[in-house]
């Protein structure tokens, strides 16, 4: 494969799967930012909700976001600005996770967003986690990662990672991840799906360290 100087990491898999702690410690490692695409569908969903527009007006949405500052702040762009207000925490609740995969069906409001997401990342030397970043955004990234554990982990994460912001029970985590989940996976644009050239990574019984060191040994074989 040949890796341009500053490579393209794609990292796609459902929620719970491990993207963002493995994509924030391989860009680490290797120095590279880090984009979390989701985080934008969530940024335009606490909009909306704020703004009570329709979550299945798709032009709506598409308005709303082309009238909005969605920025990433921070030394690895950790941080989401949505108008210039830090939302990294706000866009993490339940009903904004649950909004996000509603948001994120409508084809207009995508191809907004991936507009913003490739122009910040053309420059290379990202790492980009989402659901279609190996299938629709960037198909000749330099490595893709398709990472997956049981619904069941998955779950158990979402709960435990919700646990410690609101009041939630596992039983409604399980309930909202399973939404998602096949909203996500069946929606006609963009469905969440493994690239044929993207290597499967099963975090199940994985430690983050452990991920991260799958993740590091298939990056130093195709980038060198
Ligand atoms: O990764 P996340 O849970 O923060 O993503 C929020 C929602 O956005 C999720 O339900 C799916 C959607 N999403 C998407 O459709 N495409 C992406 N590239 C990233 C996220």
């Amino acid at each position: 494969m040949s890796a341009r100087r500053r490579p393209i990491i794609a990292i796609d898999g459902p929620a719970g799967a491990g993207k963002t702690t493995a994509a924030r410690n391989i860009a680490e490692r290797l120095s590279l930012v880090y984009l979390d695409t989701g985080a934008t569908f969530r940024a335009v969903a606490l909009k909306a909700l704020r703004e009570s527009i329709d979550m299945d007006d798709g032009e709506a949405l598409a308005a709303l976001a082309a009238s909005s500052r969605i920025e990433f702040a921070g030394e690895r762009f950790e941080r989401i600005l949505l108008d210039g207000e830090d939302v990294s925490e706000a866009i993490r609740e339940q009903r904004v996770a649950n909004a996000s995969s509603r948001v994120a069906v409508h084809a207009e409001l995508r191809a907004h967003l991936v507009e913003l997401w490739r122009a910040i990342a053309k420059p290379g030397g990202v790492v980009l986690e989402g659901r279609d970043i190996g299938t629709v955004v960037f198909p000749d990234a330099d490595i893709k990662f398709f990472l997956d554990a049981r619904p069941g982990e998955r779950a158990k994460r979402r709960f435990t990672e919700q646990a410690e912001k609101e009041s939630v029970t596992l039983d409604r985590v399980t309930h909202d991840l399973e939404v998602r989940d096949e909203s996500d996976r069946s929606r006609a644009h963009s469905p969440l799906r493994r690239a044929e050239d993207a290597i499967e990574i099963n975090t199940t019984d994985l430690t983050p360290e452990q991920t991260l060191e799958k993740l590091l040994e298939a990056a130093t074989e195709r980038l060198n």
